[in-house]
């Protein structure tokens, strides 16, 4: 699915965009305090997001609360059987750094096929491009 984001992000139809794929372990605030937009990625783990994403949020929370509200983000989530926690449980935190989602979610639940990764192409398209034409 990261694969999929990060093709669709990088489309040759997006000139003037630089996209990064980072791991959320090796991601600080001045990665966020630089970026544009955020696409964030992760699996459901007892009904929240991952551990890992989790960490992200817990040591960029406070250094980029003032200067990244409005921040245009989305998501993409890989579950088992569900997947709701782990996006409210982002939704909760990215609402308290008063980023705005600026494209429906794309959830998968079990294994992923042809279509959902073309959803997950289009959502890296779609926030490239929207951030190329400065509609967000
Ligand atoms: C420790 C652990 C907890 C999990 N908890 C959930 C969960 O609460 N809800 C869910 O839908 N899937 C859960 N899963 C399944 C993972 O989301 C799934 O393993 C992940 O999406 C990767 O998919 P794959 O195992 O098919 O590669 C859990 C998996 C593990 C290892």
């Amino acid at each position: 699915m990261g694969d999929a984001v990060l093709r669709g992000s990088r489309s040759d139809v997006v000139e003037g965009v630089t996209v990064e794929r980072r791991a959320p372990l090796e991601t600080g605030p001045e990665a966020v305090l630089k970026a544009d937009g955020m696409i964030l990625g992760t699996t459901e783990n007892f009904g929240y997001m991952s551990g890992a994403l989790k960490d992200f949020f817990d040591r960029i929370y406070y250094p980029c609360l003032e200067q990244t509200q409005g921040l245009p983000y989305a998501m993409f989530i890989k579950a088992g059987n569900d997947g709701t926690g782990a996006m409210s449980s982002i939704r909760r935190i990215v609402s308290g750094l008063s980023w705005r989602e600026v494209q429906a979610p794309v959830l998968c639940v079990g294994k992923p096929d042809g279509s959902l990764l073309e959803e997950c192409e289009n959502l890296g398209l779609t926030l490239a491009a929207g951030l190329e034409a400065g509609v967000f």
